[in-house]
């Protein structure tokens, strides 16, 4: 029986033949510690929608992982993606205003303007990495933007990013734990002198996030704890997920020469492509829910208080949703793929990572048509994130 504590060899380079088996033999398979991975589409559909019976708070699985005094605790207790209505929807609700199809179009021409920038050093060096020359150095730049993060402290972002997020697989060894809660900490003590000059002096609520987040009049407004901890998600979410986007697209285009033929032929496919990029390799391949009542799947009867494991990346292939699910069709419609989740708790973010997904691979293939990925290449070795530690390339 598949445990998210005990992995099959070879997990992490494909998982797919282990989520085939969960998905079609244990479509509700146990964990020893009570919780539950639920895999077949139409039972993620009916999660994601129903937020009465199945919700997002997680201070019942949180307290003991990581200790109720903690950074981490406190972090991911707070941050819109794990709590119910109302921080969730007031936190939400101001996200979702800076999202306007207005602002996203006014950031595209920035968005090409660094991604040639990024081309030009590339193709000066020869040889590549493609994760820190290219895939992560996109979104930390445009998310780093949407908050107003001065250029030059940018840097430390990414490290703490993977601490934290890294920080919710589903065992850590002290080692990790540490590393979290530290970046937890220093995150915040970064923050600090951010919010206090956006205080003094705010910029356009239109499009600047943070501006938005302390002004957010809504009764009472977001406390202290509420601010810090929803930058630090919202700079968190937009960046890792993103990074492994155009990570996984370029490793999917390398092994799959036809399509990267074919996208270059016909490069008006880019949008149903990126699509098909996230149904196929999805950069979060887990998510979390509690039930609130007992309910039941496929004759299984799961008790209230339960923590259930959402397998994304099964879901994505499940056949009962999609004809040849295995298969990569740059053209495919509909693609009613869960890479953004469903339902109230829906990725905020998705239409401007479709963006920076369109426009980084599409101007990537322009310039290195026949790049190619070296042998090194090295996974990240999460389950709840997929994408790449390492992926060096000849451009
Ligand atoms: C390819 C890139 C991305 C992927 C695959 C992705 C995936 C997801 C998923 C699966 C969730 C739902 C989690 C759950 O409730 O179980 C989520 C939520 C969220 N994402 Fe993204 N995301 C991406 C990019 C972004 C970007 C660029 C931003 C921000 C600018 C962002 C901001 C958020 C926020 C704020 C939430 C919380 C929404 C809520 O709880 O209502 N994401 N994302």
């Amino acid at each position: 029986m598949f445990a998210l504590t005990k992995l099959p060899d070879g997990f992490h380079d494909d998982p797919y033949p282990t989520y085939r088996a969960l998905r079609e033999d244990t479509p509700v398979c146990l964990q020893p510690d009570g919780s539950v991975i639920l895999s077949r589409h139409q039972d993620l559909d009916i999660i994601y929608r129903d937020t009465t019976r199945f919700i997002s708070d997680k201070k019942a699985v949180f307290g003991p992982k990581y200790g109720v005094d903690s950074p981490l605790f406190e972090h991911h207790t707070t941050s819109l993606v794990f709590n119910d209505p109302p921080l969730h929807s007031r936190v939400r609700k101001v996200m979702v205003g800076a999202m306007n199809p207005r602002a996203l179009a006014q950031m595209e021409p920035g968005l090409i303007e660094l991604v040639d920038a990024l081309l030009d050093q590339m193709q000066a060096k020869g040889t590549v990495e493609l994760i820190e020359d290219f895939a992560g150095a996109i979104p930390i730049e445009i998310i780093g933007n949407l908050l107003g993060i001065p250029r030059s402290e940018r840097e430390p972002l990414r490290e703490w990013s993977l601490a934290i997020l890294g920080a919710l697989e589903p065992q850590l060894t002290p080692e990790q734990e540490d590393w979290g809660n530290r970046a937890v900490r220093e995150f915040k003590a970064f923050l600090r002198d951010i919010i206090d000059d956006r205080r003094a002096d705010p910029r356009n609520p239109e499009t600047d996030v943070l501006t938005r987040l302390i002004q957010d009049d809504t009764e009472g407004g977001l406390t202290e704890v509420e601010l810090y901890q929803n930058c630090i998600f919202i700079l968190n979410a937009g960046h890792e997920t993103t990074t492994n986007l155009i990570g996984n697209a370029l490793d999917l285009l390398d092994r799959h020469r036809d399509k990267r033929t074919e996208l270059l032929v016909n490069p008006d496919l880019i949008s149903t492509a990126v699509d098909e990029f996230l149904r196929l390799e999805s950069p979060n391949q887990f998510g979390n829910r509690l039930t609130t009542e007992e309910v039941e799947f496929h004759g299984h009867v799961i008790p209230a208080g339960t923590d259930l494991h959402l397998c994304i990346g099964a879901a994505n292939r499940d056949p009962r949703q999609f004809d040849f699910p295995d298969d990569m069709m740059l053209d495919r419609r509909p693609n009613k793929h869960h890479a953004f989740a469903g339902g109230p708790h829906t990725c905020v973010g998705l239409t401007l990572a479709r963006m920076e997904g369109r426009v980084a691979v599409s101007r990537f293939l322009n310039r290195f048509p026949d790049y190619q990925i070296t042998e090194s290449a090295q996974r990240g070795g999460r389950i709840r994130f997929r994408g790449f530690a390492y992926l060096p390339a000849q451009v």
